[in-house]
């Protein structure tokens, strides 16, 4: 049977094998998707030994995803984007193909909510990993206008630089910031330590939609502190968890498979619903 697998560290508690798994059901593909959770130091051995051994194609989570980037012998055009391998495929001639497929799950998700993308004015919090893989995505749908917020403003004056050839894109310090914005996307990862990117309450209203690229069995703190500044529409990054994963399947066995479903069985596993 064909070999799938994530490497992460820590990576117990990934949902990818319980997704990726349904996603097979669904499509009638025969294939088993496991987890590997290699020493840091590890990965570049674990991940050679896998396909050595007949892996098919696997997922990197973190804190393996740029590391992965070097070890893959080809880039998809988006990965190199992204400076970030998420999904490797071993292709029919023997060639490890990186590529990465979380922008592209993010955007499906803001889809499937209805979040219209063109001509919107998108405010984008953080300049790490998780920023960088999103952006030119984002930039494809043709934003009237895509802010960088970041702590470190250096770090947003890079990002926007990188990717001004895009399309609109800025950086800005928080306390610059001037709304309205369509759409915030927090890709920090403050919720992780329950804090809050330093955001004016005043950026906040009911016709603004809050997406969190973290997720959790509640709302996590920034889903929390934009309800209670006045945000209707809050999205938290289960759905862009589903989509990245369908976007990865669809790399590794050319069919697509549905999403809706999947993420309601999710939800129902993590106590959500
Ligand atoms: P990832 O790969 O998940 O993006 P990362 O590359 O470590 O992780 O980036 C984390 C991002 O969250 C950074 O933009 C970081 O801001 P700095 O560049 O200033 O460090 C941001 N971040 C983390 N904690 C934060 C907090 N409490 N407030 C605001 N931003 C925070």
């Amino acid at each position: 049977m064909d070999r799938y697998l994530v490497f992460g560290h820590p990576v117990r508690h990934s949902k990818s094998p319980f997704i990726h798994t349904l996603f097979a059901r669904q499509t009638q593909q025969e294939l088993e998707y496991g987890l590997a959770e290699p020493a840091i130091d590890e990965f570049a051995h674990a991940l050679r030994t896998f396909f050595d051994q007949g892996g098919k194609g696997c997922n990197v989570t973190v804190p393996f995803k740029e590391q992965a980037f070097t070890l893959v012998d080809r880039l998809s055009p988006r990965a190199k984007r992204a400076g970030a391998v998420n999904t490797i495929k071993l292709t029919d001639d023997g060639v490890l193909l990186g590529d990465n497929t979380d922008g592209a799950g993010l955007v499906a998700d803001l889809k499937s909510h209805g979040v219209t993308l063109a001509d919107s004015r998108i405010l984008l919090l953080g300049a790490g990993g998780a920023a960088r893989g999103a952006l030119a995505p984002l930039l494809a749908e043709l934003p009237s206008e895509l802010v960088i917020a970041n702590r470190t403003y250096a770090k947003a004056q890079q990002l926007a630089a990188e990717f001004c050839d895009l399309g609109p894109v800025t950086a800005q310090t928080y306390e610059q910031l001037a709304g309205p914005f369509d759409l915030v996307i927090n890709s920090t990862s403050a919720s992780l330590q329950g804090e809050l990117p330093p955001l004016a309450p005043a950026l906040i209203n009911t016709d603004i939609a809050i997406y969190d690229m973290m997720y959790g069995a509640s709302d996590t703190a920034f889903i929390s502190w934009a309800k209670q500044h006045g945000a209707r529409q809050t999205m938290d990054g289960l759905g862009m968890l589903v989509e990245q994963a369908a976007e990865a399947f669809t790399v590794w066995r050319g069919i697509r498979p549905g999403t809706k479903q999947v993420l309601r069985e999710l939800k129902r596993n993590l106590g959500v619903i």
